[in-house]
């Protein structure tokens, strides 16, 4: 079927064309968190749905349990690999109080970006391959792959349904491999192949005491103070060293292995220039590990908001009958969120000081999940990024979590190939969210070349 030189002229040709279109895309907020988005959420569904269906898919809309996934499927290349591409349609919540310079469902371009929430993560990533098979259909009226697509609508609130969507469709997504293009590349000019993402274990802490809020001087040293309490107890989760106190909390963590620490030093990445970027004068953590390792390999406990007592303008003398905390820890390979969640509540329970009740909340979780760096699929995504960016690719890990990746690996058996289009400095989950208009192009130009790569292959 030649090379994929026609799919790109035909890409190059209509550059104004799919700028707008990805940006009709964005402007539908599809914030899977909120339920009074829901709507927001499905008609974000049928929206892409109808675009596969107009490009040739069998495509719909399915319902799941919570909120809706696309799936479409072209079958036409018997003898060929049968690819499921994978790729989420729902985005994080977005306030323009939070900082935003521009209405987050209004995109923008500036500074050679295309600003909307959704922008890198996961809308613009997504619509690459969606641009770059629609094209192909276009030109030579059928794919040189299968392929089924998966595009889901709650992965940015935990993915909770998509397990049970994808037992009980699990011939459906019968595959050869699985694409994923949801992460990024450590410098602009270096493509990236993703081989391993953090889990994630989130909780939410309650400390209750009094049964009302009381003045502080009637009451203040008669009894506990939840916030003083859960200060304290958020405090000493982790020491001095960076290091989380929970007894058993590194029983399973897999060491790194020499060749990935040699690795990780030799790749580009600038700690300088991070600082710079994020106005901070170093970077601590836990000892004896550099920044990539942390970030990459190493678990982490993060308080991700704290609430207790008076927090408005001046002074309120107050003790609260309440204090809440939101902690999530990332985790890695072999720890399990089921397990590092029983080990926090019950460290969190004996550690709660008289006086004060604790309840302990389960709000989300993903294993952790290591993919295989080697195997002829890998080898094609690695040549479509080559081609695509023009550079070799590096291998990566990434300090995120992509809960499906885990059950596409242990439910389907078959390689993950995570292409990244985007980079550290997009913004992702915060203001001003940005896709580099130029990564548009060039995750579709890797788009294009993976599926003539993959399609010189022959199914399992
Ligand atoms: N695209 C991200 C995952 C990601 C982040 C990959 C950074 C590589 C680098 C994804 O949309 C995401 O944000 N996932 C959530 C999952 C959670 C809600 C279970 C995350 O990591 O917080
Ligand atoms: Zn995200």
């Amino acid at each position: 079927m030649g090379d994929a030189g026609p799919v790109l002229e035909r890409l190059e040709a209509r550059r104004q064309e799919l700028l707008e279109e990805l940006s009709e895309f964005l402007r539908i907020p599809s914030i899977s968190a909120d339920p009074e988005r829901a709507a927001d959420v499905a008609r974000c569904a049928e929206w892409l749905a109808a675009r596969l269906a107009r490009a040739g898919f069998e495509a719909r809309a399915e319902p799941t349990g919570g909120h809706p996934a696309v799936v479409a499927e072209w079958r036409g290349a018997p003898g060929s690999p049968t690819i499921l591409l994978y790729g989420h349609y729902d985005v994080q919540p977005a306030d323009p109080a939070d900082g935003w310079t521009s209405d987050p469902f209004g995109p923008t371009v500036r500074d050679g970006c295309l600003v909307a929430r959704g922008a890198t993560d996961d809308k613009g990533q997504l619509f690459c391959h969606l641009a770059a098979l629609r094209a192909h259909l276009e030109l030579h009226g059928r794919l040189p792959v299968n392929l089924v697509v998966l595009f889901e609508g709650e992965e940015e609130a935990g993915s909770e349904h998509l397990e049970p969507f994808l037992v009980e469709n699990r011939d459906r997504f019968a595959c050869d491999a699985v694409v994923v293009s949801d992460s990024g590349r450590l410098d602009p000019s270096v493509p990236a192949i993703t081989y391993g993402l953090r889990g994630l274990v989130y909780l939410e802490v309650i400390l209750r005491g009094p049964n009302r809020d009381l003045h502080s001087g009637t009451f203040g040293g008669a009894v506990a103070n939840p916030a003083n309490a859960l200060a304290r107890l958020v405090a000493s989760l982790q020491d001095d060293r960076g290091r989380v106190t929970v007894p058993g909390f590194y029983d399973r963590v897999r060491p790194l292995e020499p060749w990935e620490r040699d690795a990780f030093a030799r790749l580009p990445f600038d700690e300088a220039a991070l600082c710079l970027d994020l106005g901070v004068d170093s970077l601590p953590g836990e000892e004896g590990f550099s920044v990539l390792e942390r970030v990459w390999a190493r678990p982490t406990l993060d308080v991700n908001g704290l609430v207790a007592g008076y927090t408005g303008e001046g002074a309120k003398t107050v003790i609260p009958a309440e204090a809440r905390a939101k902690v999530s820890c990332r985790l890695v390979p072999d720890q399990d969120p089921e397990e590092i969640a029983d080990l926090l509540e019950a460290w969190l329970r004996e550690r709660t000081p008289p006086g004060c009740r604790v309840e302990v909340r389960r709000l989300h979780g993903a294993r952790p999940v290591l993919v295989p760096v080697r195997g002829r699929f890998m080898d094609a995504a690695r040549n479509a990024l080559a081609r695509g960016f023009g550079a070799k690719p590096v291998l990566i890990r990434e300090g995120g979590s992509i809960p499906v990746v885990e059950t596409f690996q242990r439910l389907l058996g078959v390689p993950v190939l995570l292409l990244g289009f985007g980079r550290p400095d997009d913004r992702a989950h915060g203001p001003d969210e940005r896709f580099h208009i130029a990564d548009l192009w060039t995750g579709m130009r890797t788009s294009a070349w993976l599926w003539h790569l993959l399609g010189e292959e022959k199914a399992e």
